[in-house]
């Protein structure tokens, strides 16, 4: 058996349209499973959907029938800090990066749950587990959150075969990030507390994602895999 098979599967992403994302759809989708590929922004092949609107996010998956696997993978930031932030702003990192994360596992699991299971796997972040290299609050209380909504979903749902997982990257060369690489300062920053010496790619993220909703992970739920270069083990 293939340990990493997702053939004939069904897997919904959401912020699919570019990122790890994009990168966890492609390769998804190169591995013969059906990919619906949610995203705020449209696009080709894209259905257009804001996760942190809980209509919006039924109507999508209205569209969709049965669902093997979901990837909660759509996120924002907004690097301000604590004493700057505005409110909405903390609002609508805290709508998207838990609450969408929320909404879409729980109209997925309804819908798992009634083909006998299946598995959801959350991008937190580093930032879940630290207070990080810059102020970014916000973001860090959300994936703070992200880390445990995780392991209370996993426990919720087992009983119905339904794993629960996240994948926790260190910085990733994206859109997200372009602030931080473009900046050579911070990305020293950055690389000083890089042990391996060099940051995962969008693929690097979209194998461990892979890992985590396949076979291989069978008895795997509840935890959440950095992928961090040992970002995390200081
Ligand atoms: N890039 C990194 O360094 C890094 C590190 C740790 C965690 N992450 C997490 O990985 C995930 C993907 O990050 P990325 O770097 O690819 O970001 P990105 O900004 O490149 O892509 C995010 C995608 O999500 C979409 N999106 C944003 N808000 C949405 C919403 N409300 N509804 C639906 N789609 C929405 C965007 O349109 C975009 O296509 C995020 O959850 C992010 O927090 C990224």
């Amino acid at each position: 058996m293939d340990p990493f098979d997702v053939k004939g599967r069904t897997a919904v992403v959401t912020g699919a349209a570019r990122g790890i994302g994009k990168a966890v759809a492609d390769l998804f989708a190169a591995r013969g499973c059906t990919v619906a590929r949610l995203d705020v922004e449209a696009g080709e092949s894209i259905l257009t959907c804001d996760v942190a609107d809980e209509p919006a996010v039924e109507a999508a998956f209205k569209k969709l029938g049965r669902i093997d696997i979901l990837v909660n993978n759509a996120g924002i930031a907004v690097r301000k800090n604590a004493l700057e932030i505005s409110r909405e702003d903390w609002d609508r990192v805290m709508a998207v990066n838990v609450s969408g994360t929320f909404l879409c596992s729980r109209i997925a699991a309804r819908s798992m749950k009634q083909h006998g299971g299946g598995a959801i796997v959350n991008l937190a972040s580093i930032m879940g587990f630290s207070g990080g290299l810059f102020p970014n609050p916000a973001y860090q209380a959300s994936k703070g959150a992200v880390v445990n909504l995780t392991r209370a979903l996993a426990l919720e749902f087992a009983p119905f075969g339904i794993r629960v997982n996240a994948v926790a990257p260190t910085f990733v060369r994206t859109p997200l990030t372009t602030p931080i690489f473009s900046n050579p300062e911070l990305l020293d920053k950055v690389m000083q507390h890089t042990p391996l010496g060099v940051l995962p790619e969008v693929e690097d993220i979209a194998a461990a994602v892979l890992f985590l909703a396949g076979p291989a992970a069978r008895c795997i739920t509840g935890v959440t895999l950095p992928v961090d270069s040992g970002y995390l083990a200081r």
